[in-house]
């Protein structure tokens, strides 16, 4: 994702994130960490004939990743363009070498936690209250070793349970 991809990149966010819509300032700020020796963010989007149908971003602080966004134009739902976003972004982890990836996701979105579980992210706890407005739960997954889920893999057994995490700190992320 390059500056001159924020209009498009905007109206699909405020499309498909109505309540906590990212500004444009929020985009300007993430790519400008992700250019240079010292980057720390890597933006991607999906073109289809010259029209972005989706996006992504993560985020590297020393060895913890974090998904920053990930977003898939409705009408491009259910082609694996969610999984190939989400496999760029693992690949970028493994090239800032971090040893594990976090992520929040609210706790309705089903479809998109089903297809964080496809890359064996695992539910380790919550955030009370961490969308706002709306005062919307948040789950936090967790992935050890993204080099070893570039592709995505059907967990195996029931998840462990989440446990209860109060804490809400840093940017609000959807991904
Ligand atoms: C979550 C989101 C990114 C998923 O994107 P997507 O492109 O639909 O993701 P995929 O196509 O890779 O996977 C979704 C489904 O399509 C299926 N699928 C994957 N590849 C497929 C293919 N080649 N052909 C048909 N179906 C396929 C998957 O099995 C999956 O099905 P499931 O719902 O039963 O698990 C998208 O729904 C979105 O943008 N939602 C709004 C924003 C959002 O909530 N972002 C996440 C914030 S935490």
């Amino acid at each position: 994702m390059r500056w001159w991809d924020i209009d498009q990149v905007l109206e699909l966010e405020k499309e498909l994130f109505p309540e906590d819509t990212w500004s444009r300032g929020m985009f300007w700020s993430e790519l400008a960490h992700s250019r240079g020796p010292n980057a720390t963010r890597r933006y991607v989007v999906a073109e289809e004939d010259g029209r972005i149908v989706g996006y992504a971003g993560l985020a590297a602080t020393g060895e913890q990743g974090d998904i920053q966004t990930i977003a898939v134009a409705r009408d491009h739902w259910g082609s694996g363009l969610g999984s190939r976003l989400l496999a760029e972004l693992l690949r970028a982890a493994t090239d800032f070498e971090c040893t594990e990836v976090l992520l929040e996701c609210r706790v309705d979105n089903v479809r998109a936690q089903k297809l964080y579980e496809r890359f064996g992210f695992e539910p380790i706890g919550f955030r009370r209250g961490y969308y706002q407005p709306g005062n919307v739960d948040a789950l936090v997954m967790r992935l050890s070793d993204p080099a070893a889920s570039v592709t995505p893999v059907t967990p195996v057994g029931p998840v462990p349970p989440a446990t209860e995490d109060d804490g809400v700190e840093g940017t609000e992320t959807h991904g």
